[in-house]
């Protein structure tokens, strides 16, 4: 059966011991409250904390993830971090395709297939954004924004491969606005992935896909949210940089 996953996005907040302290409550919290047995939390935080993320996670109450990879092995790269460096520090998600990354830093799909394979080579699960922006949103192209974005950055990979990938609906317009998608809006984007997903690799593959969604998910919404056959969690970005607010959302299974 699939997992129910609520990964914190932390972007680019937090300082070195403000993130310890967010941790250390959030393990604080997950002492009190039993999360469901198939729910798993995954903290992704800046790269500087991924070691002490993976040093705390050591006591199994969260798996760590990167917010972004280089798309080139290693080398004179300035400023890039590796997968390989990754796999190094234990981490064991990364997100990929961001809509920040590309909308600041012009990440195509062709570099979203590229990351994945890297990933993938180094035993790290990407969770692999897509959604449309909002005219496309307004102009009703949004499937076929998010057709475009899975089968490029995602289809080249064997059934095997894409068993490893988790995938983020996240609408640009509900991104750090407020404005969060319907439930019925998010469960009929997600349920028309996991289609597009059967029709390329059978049920069995799509009905193992965790999908989440993301865009303003909170403790006030999240319940309704992931009630959705479909939606299988969320991505979390502001909401996660509170302990409390972020263990609330993964309660709400
Ligand atoms: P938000 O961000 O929860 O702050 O809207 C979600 C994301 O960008 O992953």
């Amino acid at each position: 059966m699939r997992k129910n996953i609520v990964a914190g996005n932390w972007k680019m907040n937090k300082t070195f011991e403000e993130a310890d302290t967010l941790i250390s409550d959030i393990m604080d919290l997950l002492e009190k409250n039993e999360l469901d047995r198939n729910t798993l939390m995954i903290l992704c935080p800046p790269f500087p904390y991924i070691e002490m993320c993976t040093d705390y996670s050591n006591d199994s109450y969260f798996m760590v993830g990167a917010q972004n990879v280089a798309d080139q092995e290693r080398g004179a790269y300035t400023g890039e971090v590796s997968a390989e460096m990754l796999q190094s520090l234990e981490t064991s998600y990364c997100i990929v395709g961001h809509s920040e990354r590309r909308q600041y830093y012009g990440e195509t799909d062709q570099t979203v297939a590229r990351k994945v394979d890297l990933l993938l080579q180094h035993d790290i699960r990407p969770i692999v954004c897509c959604g449309e922006v909002l005219d496309e949103r307004e102009a009703g192209k949004q499937f076929d924004v998010v057709k475009r974005q899975i089968t490029d950055g995602l289809f080249h990979l064997t059934p095997e491969q894409f068993g490893q990938i988790v995938i983020a609906y996240e609408p640009v317009w509900a991104i750090g606005t407020g404005k969060t998608a319907t439930p019925q809006q998010a469960q009929e984007i997600h349920a028309f992935i996991r289609n597009l997903i059967a029709e390329k690799y059978g049920k069995q593959v799509a009905d193992e896909t965790s999908i989440l969604y993301g865009g303003s998910c909170k403790p006030s919404n999240a319940k309704e949210l992931f009630a959705n056959p479909d939606v299988d969690g969320g991505l979390i970005g502001g909401a996660s940089l509170q302990a409390k607010d972020f263990v609330d959302i993964a309660l709400a299974f």
